[in-house]
C-alpha cells in the first residue's frame, strides 16, 4: 500500500519507527516530515498528508503528534479526508469498518509504540463494512459540499 506519513515534534520518534516498520512490511512510504525534534506546527503536516490522501497520491495517511488530536482536527478540514484519532486496536478496526477512515492520527506521547504499531496494522488491514455504514459515510461526504 502507498502510505503518506508525517508528524510534528511530539510524534517524531514514533513516526520514524512506524515509517521503518511499514517499509519493512513492503509498503511504499511517503515520509512528509518532520525531520527532527525541533518544534514545528502540526497543521502544516496534517495538510500535506491530508492532501496526499485527498488527491490519491496515497491510499492512506498516518499522522503522529503529542496526542493525535490536533492532527485529526486539522486533517478533517480537507475535503475527502476522514481522519480518526485512535488509541486502541478496537477503535482502529471500528474506524475502518464503520467510518471508512482514510487517515489515522496517533499519540506519540501517551500511547506506546508497541500499541501504535498494532493500531497501524489494524488500520491498514481492516476493510470498510459498507452497507448501512456506506449510507452514513455518504452523508458525511454531503456535509463537505
Ligand atoms: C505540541 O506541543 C502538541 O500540541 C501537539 O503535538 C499535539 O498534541 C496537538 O494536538
Amino acid at each position: 500500500m502507498r502510505i503518506s506519513i508525517a508528524s510534528d515534534h511530539g510524534g517524531f520518534h514514533q513516526k520514524q519507527a512506524l515509517a521503518r516498520h511499514l517499509e519493512s512490511m513492503g509498503h511504499t512510504v511517503l515520509d512528509r516530515g518532520c525531520d527532527s525534534e525541533d518544534s514545528v506546527d502540526y497543521p502544516d503536516y496534517a495538510e500535506i498528508v491530508g492532501e496526499d490522501v485527498a488527491v490519491k497520491e496515497a491510499e492512506r495517511g498516518i499522522l503522529v503528534c503529542g496526542t493525535g488530536i490536533g492532527m485529526a482536527i486539522a486533517a478533517n478540514k480537507i475535503r475527502g479526508v476522514r481522519a480518526a484519532n485512535v488509541t486502541s486496536v478496537e477503535f482502529a478496526q471500528l474506524a475502518r469498518e464503520h467510518n471508512d477512515a482514510n487517515v489515522l492520527t496517533l499519540s506519540g506521547r501517551f500511547v506506546p509504540l508497541t500499541t501504535n504499531t498494532d493500531i497501524v496494522e489494524a488500520f491498514l488491514t481492516t476493510p470498510f463494512a459498507g452497507d448501512r455504514h456506506d449510507r452514513r459515510v455518504k452523508k458525511i461526504q454531503s456535509l463537505e459540499q
